[in-house]
């Protein structure tokens, strides 16, 4: 039986060290901000959007929330982030995905102040992240590294497979692997025999969201599978009409073979709101000119 590695006491240390940070800057003046941008009425995304602010406020840094109708005009959102990159009192910027469909994620994307780009979204992000150079890191894998390096220490020489393509996770998860000297490979949908190359995988990232498929048979006795997956299918066990998460792996099935796996939920998921309160203090700190956290960032 896998050892279940614990996301939500690790993001709860990761907080303790962002909460450290703040304090520190609170005491030169500075209280870190972030915003967040909602535009419509997605239910997941206003829950997240509420779990977001709360945590921000426990950490001791100031949260302004922009809740727009869902018909708000691209133009009314890019004028709003113009206001934010502007504003001395925001240190980081995110505008909730997915946005309505007249919406060009995109353009929404790079209007955001690179330097205040917490989600890591923006071209200049992402190009510096390729190329080795100081950026902001997407949230997601940045929790997924810094579960993998505390597993493994180093993390050099070893064979990782991320299943998923998403410029969201899959595509920065294997940019920080390769940086971490990991063979990478990135599966997705049209991969050929995906189930004997995952299964060669000493790191196995899936990012794939889809609910379960990836099952014992695919996972490396020994190996680390890292679960980012969050579906909501139905639970008639529990009642019905009743609904639970799972991740994109059947864990039943995989803890039996794994070394380590993270739970759905419990795993991934509150890493992933501990390295965005990470990447405010550490835009906020870099914007700042002064010394960034240490261990917070890839
Ligand atoms: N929607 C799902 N995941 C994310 C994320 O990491 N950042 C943003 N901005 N929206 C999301």
């Amino acid at each position: 039986m896998a050892d279940i590695i614990d996301g939500k006491a690790f993001a709860a240390t990761v907080r303790e060290k962002v909460a450290a940070h703040v304090a520190r800057l609170k005491t030169a003046g500075i209280t870190p901000g972030l915003a967040v941008i909602l535009v419509g009425e997605d239910p997941a995304s206003e829950v997240y959007v509420r779990n977001k602010g709360k945590q921000t406020l426990e950490t001791g840094m100031n949260s302004f929330e922009h809740k727009l109708p869902a018909d708000t005009p691209e133009a009314e959102v890019l004028t709003l982030i113009k206001r934010l990159n502007a504003d001395p009192a925001v240190h980081g910027i995110l505008c909730q995905l997915p946005v309505p469909d007249h919406i060009d994620e995109s353009k929404v994307i790079n209007a955001i102040a690179p330097e205040k780009d917490v989600d890591g979204f923006h071209i200049s992000n992402v190009g510096l992240l390729a190329t080795g150079q100081k950026s902001m890191v997407p949230c997601t894998p940045l929790g997924c590294l810094m579960l993998l390096r505390a597993r493994h220490g180093s993390l050099s020489g070893l064979n990782a497979v991320v299943v998923g393509r998403s410029n969201i996770v899959g595509k920065p998860m294997a940019t920080l692997l390769l940086k971490d000297s990991c063979t990478v490979t990135i599966a997705h949908s049209r991969t050929r025999d995906i189930e004997a190359l995952c299964k060669r995988a000493d790191i196995l990232v899936a990012a794939v969201g889809r609910a379960e498929m990836i099952t014992g048979d695919w996972v490396k006795p020994g190996a680390t599978v890292i679960d980012v997956g969050i579906n909501r299918v139905a639970a008639p066990e529990r009642g019905a009409g009743k609904m639970r998460l799972v991740g994109d792996v059947d864990f039943a099935s995989a803890s039996a073979v794994a070394g380590a796996i993270t739970p759905v939920p419990g795993g991934v998921g509150p890493m992933t709101i501990a390295c965005l309160l990470a990447n405010t203090v550490t835009a906020c700190s870099r914007i700042n000119g002064l010394e960034e956290p240490e261990g917070l960032t890839a």
